[in-house]
């Protein structure tokens, strides 16, 4: 079972909790959605609203889900959901049932889909969407090092809910 709580009340740090632990994006409804490892994403305050901003490239078979859908979620796992976390990072949903071949039960929530067995889910609203330019880059090593021309797309998302494992 889940409670809500509100994001102020969350004992994670933000940057572990992306860079660290990982977590699973998902778009989309029950019938129609799409699950993808991140682990590059931020948390905080814009436009006097509680935000959180995820980076995807457009080759994902996610970011059709995104395009597609209002909101999305993030599934935040414990530990042992590490492998499950490496199939979501590394396999698309263009070719593998993920839910079904990670055994991850999915869970209908405020924004869309998420996982049942999550420790902490973050509901999310669309508020921006924005390319990275290439001219926009100030440190130029970053492109070499990390595209080959596949800019992410920036999602800006109103957290709307939060929920953690009672
Ligand atoms: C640890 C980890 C973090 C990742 N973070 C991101 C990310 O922030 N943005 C992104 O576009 N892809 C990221 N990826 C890659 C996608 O998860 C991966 O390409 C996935 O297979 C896409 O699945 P899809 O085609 O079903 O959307 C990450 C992968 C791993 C393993």
């Amino acid at each position: 079972m889940f409670k809500k709580i509100l994001i102020k009340d969350l004992k994670e740090n933000a940057v572990s909790l992306f860079d660290d632990r990982w977590a699973l994006l998902t778009s989309g409804d029950k019938d129609s959605y799409n699950t993808m490892t991140v682990s590059w994403g931020m948390m905080g305050e814009l436009w006097n609203k509680d935000v959180c901003t995820v980076f995807v490239r457009p080759q994902r078979y996610t970011y059709e889900f995104m395009e597609k859908n209002d909101g999305f979620t993030l599934s935040i796992f414990p530990e042992e959901y590490r492998k499950a976390l490496s199939f979501c990072g590394s396999k698309s949903g263009r070719d593998y049932d993920k839910a079904k071949e990670t055994g991850l039960v999915p869970f209908k929530c405020e924004q869309g889909i998420a996982f049942e067995q999550a420790e902490i889910i973050i509901n999310c609203k669309k508020l921006y969407v924005q390319d990275m330019k290439e001219d926009c880059f100030l440190d130029k090593s970053i492109i070499d090092k990390c595209y080959n021309g596949d800019f992410h797309r920036i999602y800006v998302g109103e957290i709307t809910e939060v929920l953690i494992k009672e």
